[in-house]
């Protein structure tokens, strides 16, 4: 890399490597490819099958065979009269049905006409879920925070069956205005289900009657029977679909939360940045697809130099969140072994993902990613204009974004250092930075809802695209399946109330605590 921008056609490679889409610009022209590389990436993309695969999701085909589902998340962003088809039933009706109902329910919430029981206005509201049901809502939530400010209710996020989140949330709330969403796909999520009840319990412990608490509730589940056994009218219910990945669902009614906390209009606007996007991804050529080039880059770290990380460093303290919501959407999609026809992968599959916010970071975990003997390939993402600044803050934040993609593939060689006056030879080694580090730059003008939902779309199609090139189903996740069935036996066990046979290990640990949990 450092030969190619010490050529004179240096600026050609930029223009070449770089594209923009939907409010967003990418350079990639940081990566160690030549225009072979990318014609070669590009051809395996196409004979991996991505135009068609990408046509098949788009058509509503059962592309999530082990759960011979659909996944059709871009539907819930698309116009009400497009075509979107689930087993031959048009999907657009329902989903507009509920976003008018959504619309309706935040307008009233926000603007007073929704009340608590004591007939007081709504100035808390609390998301119970976690998962697909936390991460994007939260995520969107922190970013657009500047858009709430003094229009909305405050907005907390719960997901840990931990009591401390949830204790540590009531201490701020009063019940007489506080509004709940339990937001659970299936509605049997041990932490949500575990968060919620305590949540009625305080209800009712705070002077608000059982039969005043619908007030207080609603929820956001694809499980109508489970709504309604758990207490909560119908008619409060924001209903989803079982053809919605639960990481690909802030853009149905899980999305709720974002809605009350910035208003439907932003809620709005978040949707149409991620058709935007939807739109390129469907119709660019591949080697001018922002997904499709992003994904195919990451193949190339992952597969062709084996690089099992890659990093997420959002330079905006609005989008920190980024990187745990892109941690569930790219592990949970990706982390596979087992191809689409059952037999054991033979590539590597998901890096670990992992970042945090700028300038944080730097003063962190950067010192790995420029002299470590990892190379972890980086993405970094700004907006131009902040959402709030102070003044000579942001040119600050934005050189030191720049600064760190320049010193990754620029590097600093022993020659440098001796022409710049360094003499200590014994130390020189140190500072020697071998550069030809890999980056994207994504770039926006300003964090609005629209360029946001386009940037959460792009790294969407980017997963789906890596799935399609593994070869394995990005929209199952039946490894988070174990550990679950093996919680409960043990739950009992750490109450007292059966006992059970496991490995010496576990059964240590479980004694350990039973020991301190009988101290009371
Ligand atoms: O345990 C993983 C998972 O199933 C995620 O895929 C999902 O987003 C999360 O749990 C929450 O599930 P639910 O929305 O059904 O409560």
């Amino acid at each position: 890399m450092q030969d190619w921008f010490a050529e004179a056609e240096a600026a050609r490679r930029v223009e070449d490597f770089s594209l923009e889409a939907a409010g967003l610009y990418l350079d990639y022209s940081k990566n160690r490819i030549t225009f072979e590389t990318f014609a070669l990436l590009m051809k395996l993309a196409e004979e991996a099958g991505v135009t068609q695969r990408r046509d098949a999701m788009f058509a509503g085909e059962h592309i999530n065979t082990t759960e011979d589902r659909a996944a059709l998340h871009v539907a819930l962003r698309a116009l009400p009269d497009a075509p979107f088809k689930v087993d031959g039933v048009s999907v657009m009706p329902a989903i507009h049905d509920v976003r008018c109902r959504m619309q309706d329910f935040s307008e009233r919430v926000r603007g007073g006409a929704w009340t608590g029981s004591t007939g007081q206005t709504i100035t808390d509201v609390v998301n119970i879920g976690i998962g697909g049901s936390d991460l994007g809502p939260r995520m969107v939530c922190r970013a657009l925070a500047h858009l709430g400010d003094q229009t909305g209710p405050r907005i907390h996020f719960v997901s840990n069956v931990d009591g401390t989140e949830l204790a540590e949330t009531l201490v701020r709330l009063n019940p007489a205005r506080t509004l709940v969403i339990i937001c659970s796909k299936t509605f049997t999520t041990l932490e949500t289900m575990a968060n919620a009840r305590s949540m009625r319990d305080w209800f009712l412990r705070n002077g608000v009657a059982e039969n005043q608490l619908a007030r207080h509730f609603v929820a956001v589940s694809t499980n109508r029977e489970a709504v309604t056994e758990f207490g909560i009218d119908p008619a409060n219910m924001f209903e989803f679909w079982d053809w919605i990945g639960g990481r690909f669902s802030l853009w149905s009614s899980v999305g709720l939360s974002i809605a009350l906390a910035v208003g439907f209009d932003a809620f709005d606007d978040l949707l149409l940045g991620a058709r935007a996007m939807d739109d390129h991804f469907r119709t660019a050529p591949l080697a001018r697809n922002m997904p499709v080039v992003m994904a195919m880059l990451g193949i190339w770290y992952r597969n062709f130099f084996g690089m099992p990380t890659s990093c997420m460093a959002p330079y905006s303290t609005s989008l920190e969140l980024f990187p745990a919501f892109l941690q569930q959407l790219e592990m949970e999609s990706n982390g596979k072994s087992v191809q689409l026809d059952g037999q054991p992968a033979h590539v590597q599959t998901s890096p670990v993902v992992w970042g945090t916010a700028g300038t944080n970071g730097q003063h962190a975990y950067f010192q790995m990613i420029h002299q470590g003997s990892q190379i972890v390939p980086v993405d970094f993402v700004a907006p131009l204009v902040p959402p709030r600044s102070l003044p000579g803050h942001h040119a600050k934040l934005l050189a030191n974004c720049f600064a760190q993609a320049e010193a990754l593939m620029r590097g600093r060689s022993a020659e440098e250092l001796r022409a710049a006056g360094m003499t200590d030879e014994d130390r020189l080694p140190h500072m020697v930075f071998e550069g030809n580090r890999p980056s994207n730059t994504l770039l926006m003008e300003d964090l609005t809802p629209h360029v946001l939902g386009a940037l959460i779309a792009l790294y969407e199609h980017r997963t789906f695209v890596q799935g399609v090139v593994w070869n394995i189903n990005s929209f199952d996740q039946w490894g988070v399946e174990l550990g679950k069935i093996l919680a409960r036996p043990i739950e009992a066990e750490l109450n007292g109330s059966a006992h059970a046979t496991h490995d010496a290990s576990t059964a240590a640990l479980i004694a350990r605590a039973r020991r301190v949990l009988a101290r009371g």
